[in-house]
């Protein structure tokens, strides 16, 4: 992974600021960061959701500080931004189905924690800040693919608070001349993702079933669509908004993603091939507030940004299978 850089020239002068740095994207993000050698790598995370075993390779570095703390203080986003060049904010409450159940958790996190770091970074005079937002802001909007300037009304308490982030992140731009850019991921997958608890997402959850030859539960009849995006693509997206050179990137959103579909049944076949597995899944209730097709029109990150994904579903499944197998020692 990452063996060819996406970011111009050393690392070593900058120092970043990873927030949800200890979670799935967030630490495929340190990862590349440790890699290429950054200057300095602050983590911000309370590890409400994710494993500080994600970091246990990097913690011991000399250029990397962990921080266990809260995005709903503000004082703690105040110290993880000062002295920071560039941040990539992915601290967040992730998943629709638990934004449903609990919406004030999800808005105290994802909308206010989100302010608070946008304060946070315009008092440290961060040169620019990138961060998550995600496919579910285009909400009953049916046109495909989805482009950035064509959102419908959200379906869901956390796509209303990302559709919150890009608000906020408009008028922080315009207000106090920052440099900020979202980006709206598409159903990331990979390494890191774990398919525990009650809110794990699609891919670790059939690839654990396959390999325990067990039965996953597919939401509705399966032929639902998604741009399963591999993480490394995500990876890129940000080191690449960090870093553009285009003084026309400033101040907008991106879709990241592949620019492809395939349906949840497709995406299941896929993985009991790469598994060996033969057990058919359970089909259940549709989820509430779930959009029913997803693919996204990436030519604007890759006008912008010079994004160009290079890894797709079927490789990606095969990287993300190969370190499941490590991991849970199938
Ligand atoms: N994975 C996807 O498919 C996907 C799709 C669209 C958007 N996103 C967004 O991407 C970002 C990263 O998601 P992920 O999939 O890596 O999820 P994740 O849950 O693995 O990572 C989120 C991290 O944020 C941390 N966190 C949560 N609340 C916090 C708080 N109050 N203070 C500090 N840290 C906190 C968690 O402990 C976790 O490490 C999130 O903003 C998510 O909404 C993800």
């Amino acid at each position: 992974m990452y063996s060819s850089p996406f970011h111009p020239g050393s690392l070593r002068d900058t120092s970043f600021l990873v927030t949800g740095g200890s979670g799935f994207i967030g630490s495929n993000i340190v990862h590349y960061l440790v890699r290429h050698q950054a200057g300095k790598i602050r983590i911000l995370d309370n590890l409400l959701t994710s494993s500080i075993a994600n970091l246990e390779p990097y913690l011991n570095l000399p250029n990397v500080e962990f921080i266990e703390g809260d995005i709903r203080d503000l004082d703690t986003c105040h110290k993880a931004c000062k002295g920071i060049d560039l941040v990539t904010h992915q601290a967040a409450l992730g998943s629709v189905p638990r934004s449903v159940r609990d919406p004030l958790a999800t808005h105290a996190i994802n909308a206010t924690g989100f302010l608070n770091m946008l304060i946070a970074a315009r008092d440290a005079g961060v040169k620019r800040f990138v961060y998550a937002s995600s496919s579910s802001v285009y909400g009953d909007h049916p046109v495909l693919p989805k482009r950035e300037d064509e959102t419908g009304n959200p379906l869901s308490p956390y796509a209303v608070s990302k559709k919150t982030n890009e608000l906020y992140a408009r008028v922080f731009a315009e207000t106090y001349g920052m440099q900020i850019m979202g980006l709206r991921y598409f159903n990331v997958f990979g390494p890191n993702q774990s398919p525990d608890g009650p809110y794990a997402a699609v891919i670790p959850l059939f690839m654990k079933a396959a390999l325990d030859k067990t039965a996953p539960n597919i939401d509705g009849d399966g032929e639902q669509t998604r741009d399963f995006t591999f993480v490394e693509n995500a990876v890129q997206a940000n080191i690449r908004a960090l870093f553009t050179p285009d003084p026309e990137a400033n101040n907008r959103v991106y879709n990241v993603a592949i620019g492809e579909r395939i349906t949840v049944n497709e995406l299941y076949d896929i993985i009991a091939e790469l598994t060996g597995s033969e057990v058919r899944p359970t089909y259940r209730e549709r989820r509430a507030g779930d959009i029913r097709d997803s693919l996204a029109d990436i030519s604007l990150a890759k006008k912008h940004l010079g994004y160009q994904p290079t890894v797709r579903i079927r490789e990606g499944l095969q990287q993300t299978l190969a370190w499941f197998r490590q991991t849970v020692g199938q």
